[in-house]
């Protein structure tokens, strides 16, 4: 055969002669093939352990995520531990089928591949050569290696997105699974009725079901012993461990059975799909992520789920925390990603010699939402932070925040109106139980921005609060001034907010509210990307302000200048390390102002940052001082040019007004 043109049409069996060539160039010994499902997977000896290639044509989640659950089935069954699963480009099918054209594509075409070994694991695209080279490279280091966060979230969303089309559910189950929709997504739920319910159910029960076996991987990794009897992930088994776990953790998480509703195949995967990952292995990044990065984009637009960018929530965290033992609290905590970063900063600058877990999330961390299965997931999301110590309860409130009040002290001159209610929390086991929320030393806050006119008041009231902050301003008005009596003097308040807050007259109470009890720390902006907060229609920004007025004080107005959620860990400690002790950062850009200089221009603060880059500002102000004027005059731009093509928009010209 060798030497032999190949004819006919080109599949994955193709190339395995010349991806063979590679392997033994590398090194590799004793190549053989065994069959497992319908192709067969090379079997080779590399760097002294065995390798399993399984070899597939097509390179999207699908194709990958299919694959690498078989692989981890005939793993299992092969007793092989290793693996390089390699996904060809799809115009692997198209080429021409000679010897010298199948391998150069094999040597020179950049492939998909997922590396499985003890130690490392990866998912990398490069030519065959490279990934040997890198594989070489990496298993010399013997660290531990888990798999990129991104590709984990990838796989399993494919398999959330998959298991969505399979799911059959009767009117009855719906019922049986949430009781209540009101209840259960909280406001929103009539609007969404009319449109796609059954498709956000089948959404929220296939994240059910995947968080109940994520939960019981991370358990399971500290408590083995809860496997006992385990051999194969059939629904029976796996109903069987879910009632132990639950007896023991999770409670409110396990409680929803829709193990019924799901295709035995389907569970089975996800299981497989989770062990393979190996998720414990980022245990400490996943819990408080999922919920929304899993969530398909239609079904976020659905829910109007807006949240927090994992990584706005822990630049929030990071500016935020000062000492390990910081009372927190988030009064609309949603699935928990910035009490997820605050409890991650909280146990950074912990320095004890014990583990401070219980301590945090049974005293330390408070949250609240008026979402029932946002508070579940929160607890556990908090609990499964540290899963070698089973704690009681979360503070994690389920309730209105707005009708919060602190211990049981009636608030003067609305407690006609409002008695203040004691909320309930959750014990792991599931009880209610009643949480007395206390001062704390941080508020940290993404409200919901909701507009008045959107009906809001039927589900909310809105007018403890509207004294201090208006009748026309969002939800997020009122939890500025529910934050304020929650929050210790000297404590800090850190909130996303829609950039709206810095001018016009809708938030002029507020915003006059925060300049005259607080001195306002930082003020961040994105300039790449539209907001912290994903999905929403509206721009954020980023307020830190510590309570308690200082006569004067120097507000810094920071634009970050690279993509928010391609900020890794480090880039996110270095930026907000700059911005605390006033340096500058390749990816930051900083200015202070004075409380004077603010005042001047207090009904449109946008004077500071409404720009990208604050060389701009200093063009334009220029101009205006050039001028003797004090603003550009009403009318002074006028659109010249509409923004196609793109990049059009990107430079300004300005010209005097008598060219007419
Ligand atoms: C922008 S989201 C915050 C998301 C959260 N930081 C996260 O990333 O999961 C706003 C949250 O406020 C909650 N919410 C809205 N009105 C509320 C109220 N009156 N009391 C408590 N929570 C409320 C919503 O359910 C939603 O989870």
């Amino acid at each position: 055969m060798k030497g032999s043109n190949i004819r006919g049409r080109v599949t994955e069996k193709t190339f395995y002669r010349f991806i063979i060539e590679v392997v033994e160039e590398y090194g590799g010994s004793g190549v053989s093939e065994i069959r497992f499902n319908s192709e067969p997977d090379i079997v080779f000896d590399f760097l002294d352990i065995k390798w399993l290639m399984p070899v597939k044509i097509g390179e999207d989640n699908k194709t990958i995520k299919d694959n690498f659950i078989s692989y981890c089935r005939h793993r299992r069954e092969s007793g092989i531990n290793s693996g390089i699963l390699l996904f060809l480009p799809k115009e692997a099918r198209s080429i021409s089928p000679e010897d010298e054209t199948l391998r150069r594509f094999i040597r020179r075409k950049k492939v998909t591949a997922l590396i499985d070994t003890e130690l490392l694991q990866d998912g990398i695209r490069d030519t065959l050569p490279e990934i040997f080279e890198f594989i070489i490279e990496e298993m010399q280091k013997k660290t531990i290696k888990p798999y990129p966060l991104g590709l984990i979230i990838n796989l399993l969303r494919q398999h959330i997105e998959d298991m969505m089309k399979e799911i059959t559910l009767t009117e009855s189950d719906i019922l049986r699974i949430i009781t209540n929709l009101d209840l259960f997504l909280g406001i929103g739920a009539e609007e969404l009725l009319e449109k796609k319910k059954e498709e956000s159910i089948r959404f929220l029960s296939s994240y059910i079901i995947l968080s109940q076996l994520l939960f019981l991987r991370f358990y399971s990794e500290a408590h083995p012993e809860i496997m006992q009897g385990f051999t194969k992930p059939t629904k029976e088994q796996l109903r069987k461990i879910f009632e132990r776990i639950k007896d023991i953790n999770y409670r409110p998480i396990y409680e929803i059975d829709i193990l019924d509703s799901i295709p035995e195949e389907y569970v089975s995967s996800a299981f497989e799909l989770i062990q393979g990952l190996r998720i414990e292995r980022q245990i400490y990044e996943i819990p408080g992520r999922l919920f929304h990065e899993l969530m398909p984009k239609k079904i976020r637009k659905m829910l109007a789920a807006f949240y927090t960018r994992p990584q706005a929530a822990e630049i929030l965290a990071n500016l935020v925390i000062e000492k390990p033992n910081d009372i927190v609290f988030d009064p609309a905590c949603g699935s928990g990603t910035i009490l997820t970063s605050l409890y991650r900063r909280k146990r950074e600058l912990f320095d004890g010699e014990r583990n401070p877990h219980r301590q945090f999330c049974e005293e330390e961390i408070f949250g609240c939402d008026i979402m029932p299965f946002a508070v579940h997931l929160s607890g556990a999301n908090l609990a499964s932070l540290d899963v070698s110590e089973t704690i009681d309860r979360t503070q994690i409130i389920l309730g209105d925040s707005l009708k919060l009040s602190l211990g049981k002290a009636l608030i003067p001159g609305i407690a006609s109106i409002f008695l203040p209610t004691e909320e309930m929390a959750y014990k792991r086991t599931g009880e209610e139980y009643i949480v007395k929320p206390k001062e704390v030393d941080v508020i940290a806050m993404n409200p919901p921005f909701t507009k008045v006119e959107r009906g809001i008041h039927k589900y909310i009231d809105m007018t403890r609060f509207k004294k201090n902050c208006g009748g026309e301003v969002g939800l997020w008005g009122h939890f500025i001034i529910l934050a304020h009596e929650f929050l210790k003097e000297r404590g800090l308040l850190g909130a996303i907010l829609p950039i709206n807050f810095l001018r016009g007259r809708e938030s002029n109470k507020v915003r006059e509210f925060i300049f005259s009890n607080y001195s306002p720390l930082f003020i961040l902006k994105p300039t790449f990307n539209y907001g912290f907060t994903e999905w929403t229609e509206y721009r954020d920004i980023i307020l830190v302000a510590r309570k308690g007025k200082k006569k004067n004080y120097d507000v810094k107005f920071c634009l970050i200048r690279k993509d928010i959620s391609k900020l890794s860990k480090e880039e996110i400690r270095d930026i907000t390390e700059a911005i605390k002790v006033g340096k500058q950062h390749k990816f930051l850009d900083m200015r202070s102002f004075s409380c004077d200089e603010i005042k001047q221009h207090f009904c449109n603060l946008m004077w500071f940052c409404g720009i990208s880059n604050f060389e701009h500002r200093d063009i334009l102000i220029a101009f205006l001082e050039k001028f003797n004027l004090k603003k550009f005059p009403n009318g002074y731009f006028k659109e010249g040019f509409r923004p196609v093509p793109k990049g059009v928009s990107s430079f300004l010209f300005i010209t005097r007004d008598n060219i007419r």
